[in-house]
């Protein structure tokens, strides 16, 4: 049988990114802010798609599908009926209308990129429907074979929630939930209210919920009002989005979002902070109320959900699914036995979704591939990252992979910070110990050490533990395996004051457990690090310094010697200040 090239995008959306599989196989997936060197970066992910070909050695003539996840024809009824009733904007309805018609003929976008003549391309072109992308990325990855599937986030194709069921080769949506009912914008605009404005920003709330008490949750429920069924709806009065069109500037730059919140909401809560302003009690207890109405609205949706499907293993995505403080709380708190998200669960990782959409749902070819590890970015080779260092005139050893990891591990074990830089990037907005930095989880002046020197984070912001995976159930309360970093668990209270600096201010922590078949140079690196401490487990943080994730290796460089990391480890090259 000939060859299937299948190509997903995610374009003109935040979070641009693409994927490429070759017969089903995952061949390469990355996002487009990692080479723009943008956050987020939102527009047609050239250099992203310029990667995936060049992985898999062919033009764009070769490729045998291309999907984008939108589809503007998607909901049109949905959406008259929308502009009929509440008349927004004529702002709003100019904006759209320009963002359907760049992603409605990908065809087009793709043959100006790269100077294509569109009579020579083979390729079938595809329009996917948003949540279907999201719910695609996750289920038709995981190991399972039926699954129950949630997709949640912000918005795409006038959707902001949607269910159903996988079935082998098969997707069936059985619920959705439309804009402007959305609990990804009630969290960006109480976001937005606490002062973190940017896209992206709602991360940060979640890690500063854990220093307040759920005081407002009251005023919340009359936000966010949970049905019977287990769905929910907004009180509209407390938001702007509806009216003003949660714009955002999307293209060719870092996202941009107005103001969501309405007057009622600041009657509610007060003036909203200023980003400068100094963080409160009561800012804390918004947020820790916030993160609880999420988590009560979600547990309906899921329970619903396992109700429905009958299911014991739940498949998530979308943007709501990094929310990994509720999602540590799904297997002991619901009765589904086994769950998968797939690590860009996020906007960006519908690229992959599209791609196995087609493959499976629309071409019916079987599945084999579980995504069960997160590189698939790009790799340097050896000659290339020894060119970086010498010609910054940097001195170097050079190791083996267990001389590299044993002294790894000392420096780690040291109190030094490393930057730890091997194989292939991370899919996903985690680091997951390829482009990560590296510290020593015991030291409790660690987190503030890192921020001094490195990182500048909000002193609130948790650090994340990467545990060896046999060992997981000696430092937290739930064993399930976690590879992405996508669920919080419970560290175990004796435990606590062993690694203080990756265990939050509520005993938690979120962490990734490492898998030796997955990453076996980042397993030796803890395994080595125990051999030294006893402790099976190192910080975790992301490779960068406000800024996207280091890609290359002249990033990584730039990224350590502007920083004050201690030392840089890329691939076997050590190199210490
Ligand atoms: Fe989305």
């Amino acid at each position: 049988m000939p060859r299937v090239y299948i190509l997903g995008i995610n374009a003109h959306h935040a979070g641009a990114s693409a994927c490429l599989i070759r017969d089903g196989e995952l061949i390469a997936a990355a996002e487009e802010e990692r080479f723009r060197r943008i956050k987020y970066w939102a527009g047609f992910p050239r250099l992203a798609i310029a990667f995936c070909l060049a992985e898999a050695g062919i033009t764009p003539y070769e490729l045998d599908h291309v999907g984008i996840s939108r589809n503007p024809n998607a909901n049109l009824l949905k959406k008259v009926a929308f502009a009929l009733a509440r008349r927004p904007s004529a702002s709003m309805i100019r904006q759209r209308l320009a963002n359907a018609m760049q992603v409605r003929n990908p065809k087009a976008a793709l043959c100006e990129a790269f100077e294509l003549d569109p009579k020579r391309l083979r390729a079938r072109f595809h329009n996917i429907e948003h949540h279907r992308a999201h719910m695609a990325s996750a289920f038709f990855v995981s190991p399972f074979p039926e699954a129950a599937i949630l997709s949640v986030d912000g918005m795409g194709d006038f959707v902001s929630t949607m269910w159903g069921i996988g079935r082998g080769t098969q997707l069936d949506v059985t619920g959705e939930i439309n804009f402007p009912h959305s609990l990804g914008f009630v969290y960006t605009a109480a976001s937005q209210w606490l002062g973190f404005p940017k896209y992206g920003d709602e991360g940060k709330v979640m890690g500063l919920a854990p220093y307040g008490r759920p005081a407002y949750l009251e005023e919340f429920r009359k936000i966010v009002r949970v049905q019977r069924d287990g769905t929910f709806e907004l009180d509209l009065d407390y938001f702007v989005h509806h009216a003003a069109g949660a714009s955002m500037t999307f293209d060719e730059g870092s996202p941009e979002i107005e103001a969501m919140y309405s007057n009622k909401f600041i009657d509610t809560f007060g003036e909203a902070r200023r980003p400068d302003a100094p963080l409160t009690e009561k800012h804390q207890d918004v947020a820790a109320s916030l993160q609880a109405m999420l988590e009560e609205a979600e547990f309906a949706l899921v329970r619903r959900l396992q109700r429905e499907t009958g299911q014991s293993a739940l498949c998530m995505a979308g943007g709501v699914a990094l929310n990994s403080a509720f999602n540590g709380k799904i297997l002991p708190d619901t009765p589904f036995t086994d769950i998968y998200i797939q690590p860009a669960a996020n906007d960006a990782g519908t690229a992959l979704g599209v791609c196995y959409y087609i493959y499976h749902h629309v071409l019916g070819r079987p599945r084999r591939y579980v995504m069960t590890a997160a590189y698939t970015g790009p790799r340097y080779r050896d000659d290339e990252i020894a060119q970086a260092l010498d010609r910054r005139g940097l001195a170097y050893d050079r190791l083996d992979g267990a001389g590299l990891a044993r002294r790894a591990a000392q420096i780690v074990a040291g109190g030094d910070v490393l930057g730890w830089f091997q194989g292939r990037m991370e899919w996903g907005p985690r680091a997951l110990g390829n482009r990560s930095i590296i510290a020593d989880p015991r030291r409790a002046d660690m987190k503030d050490i890192l921020n001094a020197r490195i990182k500048h984070r909000e002193p609130f912001r948790p650090f994340a533990p990467s545990v060896l995976l046999e060992a997981v159930g000696d430092y937290f309360d739930q064993t399930y395996p976690d590879p992405f970093m996508v669920k919080v668990y419970h560290v175990l209270p004796e435990q606590r004051a062993q690694i203080p600096a990756v265990t939050h201010v509520d005993g938690t922590g979120r962490l990734q457990t490492v898998d030796r078949d997955a990453n076996p140079r980042y397993w030796a690196l803890i395994a080595a690090f125990r051999d030294l401490t006893g402790v099976p487990v190192v910080l975790n943080t992301s490779f960068n310094e406000n800024e996207p994730i280091v890609c290359t290796p002249d990033e990584a460089i730039e990224c350590f010697l502007r920083t004050r990391m201690d030392a840089l480890a890329i691939e076997d090259f050590l190199v210490q200040k």
